[in-house]
């Protein structure tokens, strides 16, 4: 016999039963079945992540929530409607692809509303607001799921988004977990710190993917002993348009051919400098010396300062003098 729930998170476990057999059954959710068919989704896709369908309806998850028995103060706390000035309760997803979060327990807490539409002046996603049960800075979609397939495969795979997570899944890699768009926060680092060090890190290829990359690195950093990888896609694409556009396969193998943080670095340094001018490799290298010189493995330090010796044809001795320089520096 399941434990029975508190009212707010038995009512979400509801709305998404309801959200999801208005998808997968109804005349009504057609428009959202055509829509997950568009992006791929099959039905076997759509009940492992419980999504469903909000219709354009102002009121259709309120009076389905009425007769089960929830108060209107409950209604109103749940976050699943916006209330207006006189106080009267409107749904808040209305035409929208709906993806619950859930708790670390699993439990959908909040959801997640993709537009249908292509109406520009609709934002693409809604997000519940906080609310007793749902506070977005310690939520990690799909981490409940994604935790009892690391204990096998070892890592955690991070995305931006949950259509991420979901091609992931897709393709094989069931330990995918998502920050929701909110850039991702130290007490989400600390949540998977518990379960794993080994993270690979797989933003979208655009310039805020590779940014918001930069900044996820520097908080599992500033936590300490994380092993990180990095993949970062070509053509500026998200995971999920990389799944789509070349396969499973191929995304596997982008997927173990994560780089590290270092390699990273030395990647986006490369790209700030100029190298054909020599006062501007001459930076370049000081500060690619400097990054190095903070690795604690003086083996990894020599395979790098060794790779950056045969790349611009400055001699390994001039190298490792900055590096001992910069070493002592750094002390
Ligand atoms: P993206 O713009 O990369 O969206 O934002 P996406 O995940 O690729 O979505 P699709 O493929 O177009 O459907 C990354 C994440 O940022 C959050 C969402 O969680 C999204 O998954 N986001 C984005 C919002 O919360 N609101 C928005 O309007 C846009
Ligand atoms: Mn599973
Ligand atoms: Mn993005
Ligand atoms: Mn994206
Ligand atoms: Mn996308």
């Amino acid at each position: 016999q399941p434990v029975k729930l508190n009212p707010l998170m038995q009512m979400h476990q509801d709305a998404a039963d309801f959200y999801q057999q208005i998808l997968l059954t109804t005349k009504i959710g057609e428009r959202g079945l055509n829509y997950a068919r568009q992006r791929e989704l099959d039905d076997e896709l759509l009940k492992h992540f419980k999504i469903g369908y909000a219709p354009d309806r102002r009121d259709l998850l309120l009076t389905y929530l009425k007769e089960q028995g929830y108060t209107d103060e409950q209604l109103a706390e749940s976050g699943l409607f916006v209330q207006t000035q006189d106080g009267r309760l409107f749904d808040r997803f209305r035409d929208r692809l709906m993806f619950p979060m859930s708790d670390e327990t699993g439990h959908p807490v909040a959801f997640s509303g993709r537009r249908i539409s292509d109406n520009p002046d609709e934002p693409k996603y809604i997000n519940s607001p906080e609310t007793s049960i749902f506070n977005k800075s310690d939520l990690l979609f799909h981490f409940s799921e994604a935790k009892k397939h690391a204990r096998k495969e070892g890592h955690l795979v991070l995305f931006e988004g949950h259509m991420d997570v979901i091609s992931a899944y897709k393709s094989g890699i069931k330990t995918g977990i998502a920050s929701m768009g909110t850039s991702l926060t130290q007490q989400q680092v600390y949540m998977i710190r518990r379960i794993t060090r080994q993270v690979v890190i797989n933003y979208d290829g655009d310039d805020p993917g590779i940014h918001a990359a930069e900044r996820a690195v520097g908080l599992f950093k500033q936590a300490g002993s994380f092993d990180l990888g990095i993949v970062i896609l070509p053509d500026k694409l998200d995971p999920d348009e990389y799944v789509k556009q070349y396969g499973a396969e191929s995304y596997q193998a982008a997927i173990t051919g994560a780089i590290s943080t270092t390699d990273f670095f030395l990647l986006r340094l490369k790209k700030k400098y100029n190298l054909n001018n020599e006062r501007e490799q001459v930076a370049y290298l000081s500060e690619a010396v400097q990054e190095i010189a903070t690795l604690q493995n003086p083996v990894e330090q020599d395979l790098y300062v060794g790779r950056l010796a045969k790349e611009t044809g400055v001699s390994l001795d001039a190298l490792k003098m900055n590096l001992s320089r910069a070493r002592r520096r750094q002390r």
